[in-house]
């Protein structure tokens, strides 16, 4: 059994196995009935090649359809807090032949992915659950080149307490809104 000395149990943002389970189902029915996911990642603006991070990836149905939309050359970094989530990414990329995946188990905040590696980093509804908002866009920050940007959204909170923990941050800025999400390109720090 993992102890809670553990860097990665560390913090209420890891959720119990059996919640984990819950959401895998959960997520399962919610994409049979209503398979909008498809039509979203559209509008984030993933191209052939690139480097994409999702984080906070859950049971990686966002992940998989990243992984097409880079292509071959591209490249995927799927993060996630919790050690039954990688296990499911790891399950899916043999599955499923995603070769361009890299499962990371985060410690805390910290990804170990190296510095302005992504060209798109996605945290989706994950936002909200981050007790320290500000460290986590650090590290946001810290994966994501100059010339790259955040996509992030709401998820169970309201916008305007998202954009609030944006600006107070300091690390990023709004440049875009649409009723899904925000996208925010890094601001240079000293
Ligand atoms: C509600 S799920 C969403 C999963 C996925 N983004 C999606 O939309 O299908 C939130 C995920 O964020 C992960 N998470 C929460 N805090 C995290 C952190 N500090 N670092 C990395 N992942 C985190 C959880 O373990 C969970 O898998």
């Amino acid at each position: 059994m993992t102890s809670q000395k553990d860097p990665a149990r560390r913090g209420s943002e890891r959720m119990s196995n059996s919640s984990f389970r819950g959401m895998q189902f959960l997520f399962k029915v919610i994409d049979f009935v209503y398979p909008y996911i498809d039509k979203r990642v559209q509008s984030f603006g993933i191209r052939p090649g690139i480097t994409v991070v999702d984080y906070g990836c859950g049971p990686s149905r966002y992940t998989s359809r990243f992984a097409h939309l880079v292509g071959e050359k591209g490249r995927v970094f799927a993060v996630d807090i919790h050690e039954l989530v990688i296990e499911a990414v790891k399950k899916r990329i043999e599955k499923q032949g995603l070769k361009t995946v890299t499962p990371i188990l985060a410690r805390g905040y910290d990804s170990g992915i190296p510095d302005d590696v992504a060209n798109i980093t996605c945290a989706i509804d994950m936002f909200f659950a981050i007790n320290d908002p500000t460290t986590f866009l650090k590290e946001l920050r810290r994966i994501t080149g100059p010339e790259g940007f955040l996509i992030i959204d709401d998820g169970h909170q309201s916008r305007k307490e998202t954009k609030r923990k944006i600006a107070a941050s300091g690390y990023w800025e709004v440049m875009e809104e649409t009723k899904d999400h925000l996208r925010c390109k890094p601001l240079s720090v000293a």
